[in-house]
């Protein structure tokens, strides 16, 4: 099994490098897969109240024998649920559903800057992390001014932004604005949904390092600073995604990567999402 290294954040809780993504699973499917998950080595679970699966996300968990803290539980607040109060009601229902007594990452899932409730909700996250509820806050799909404006209205700078981020998609502002103020980068879609898997630069490289495509397109994530959260439901794969600490890309298959950037988008576009 692998040993996935942590990393420290920024308010000094530790992360493992590489997570779990559950998107789209349901919560039967939730729940075996996170228990198989786990059977790989994964420790960082990535759900959201958005997903429907934090109660089979939770079963799979608390029914592993595993200790509560040496896993890392993320969830994320919904759209409908922004604003200050009904922020805190959220997090109760997530911690509910996923059973558990605290969570150990809990993410804006997008900023929603036409219901310009963002600043309220993150007020909320800072006080769940005061009263010891939540180990670590953050936001996702937040832009650089986003997180300019809840670090200017509260003091509290995220911990992390999870982001759609892949070779395709490369983020670099995000990227640098991140490591200027501290913040992890998590990166969703790391694999792109699937769409860069087959691209015969990406096949090169792998088959230069005797390796997949997938662990080629996650280490290039891990090595331009960020956490990847790949999702499959095949154990096969899941075991093959976290295997990338035991080798290096060169400076030329890194540069040969970053020449893939088509600034091509696979989600939304957090300035006009309107997630629920
Ligand atoms: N914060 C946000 O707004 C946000 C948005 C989207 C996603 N996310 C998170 O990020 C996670 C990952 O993103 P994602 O699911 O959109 O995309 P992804 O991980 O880039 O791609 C998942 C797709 O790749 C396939 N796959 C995985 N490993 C593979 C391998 N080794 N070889 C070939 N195909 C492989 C999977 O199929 P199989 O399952 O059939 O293997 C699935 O179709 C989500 O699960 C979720 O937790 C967050």
């Amino acid at each position: 099994m692998q040993n996935i290294p942590l990393l420290r954040l920024n308010d000094g809780h530790k992360i493992p490098a590489i997570g779990y993504g559950t998107y789209p699973l349901d919560n039967p499917q939730a729940e075996k897969a996170v228990r198989e998950a786990l059977d790989c080595g994964y420790r960082l679970f990535d759900t959201a109240a958005n997903y429907g699966n934090e109660s089979g996300v939770g079963t799979g968990l608390i029914s592993y024998d595993v200790g509560r803290g040496d896993i890392f539980v993320t969830t994320k607040l919904r759209g409908r649920d922004q604003g200050y109060d009904s922020t805190l009601r959220a997090f109760d229902a997530s911690l509910q559903r996923l059973k558990m007594s605290y969570i150990d990452l809990y993410l804006i899932h997008w900023p929603l800057p036409m219901k310009d409730q963002y600043v309220e909700s993150w007020k909320a996250l800072v006080q769940l992390q005061k009263d010891g509820r939540v180990r670590s806050i953050g936001v996702s799909n937040f832009l650089p001014e986003h997180i300019e404006r809840i670090i200017d209205a509260t003091g509290v700078t995220p911990a992390v932004n999870q982001i759609e981020l892949h070779v395709d998609f490369a983020q670099k502002e995000s990227l640098a604005l991140h490591k200027k103020l501290g913040i992890l980068t998590e990166a969703w879609s790391p694999l792109g949904r699937g769409s860069v898997l087959e691209n015969p630069v990406v096949g090169r490289i792998a088959q230069h390092h005797n390796r997949t495509p997938a662990q080629i397109l996650l280490r290039w994530i891990i090595q331009v600073g960020a956490v990847p959260l790949p999702k499959s439901a095949h154990p096969e794969r899941m075991k093959k995604n976290i295997e990338v600490f035991d080798f290096e890309l060169s400076d030329t298959d890194m540069r040969d990567l970053d020449a893939l950037d088509g600034n091509n988008r696979t989600g939304p576009d957090p300035a006009t999402c309107t997630e629920e």
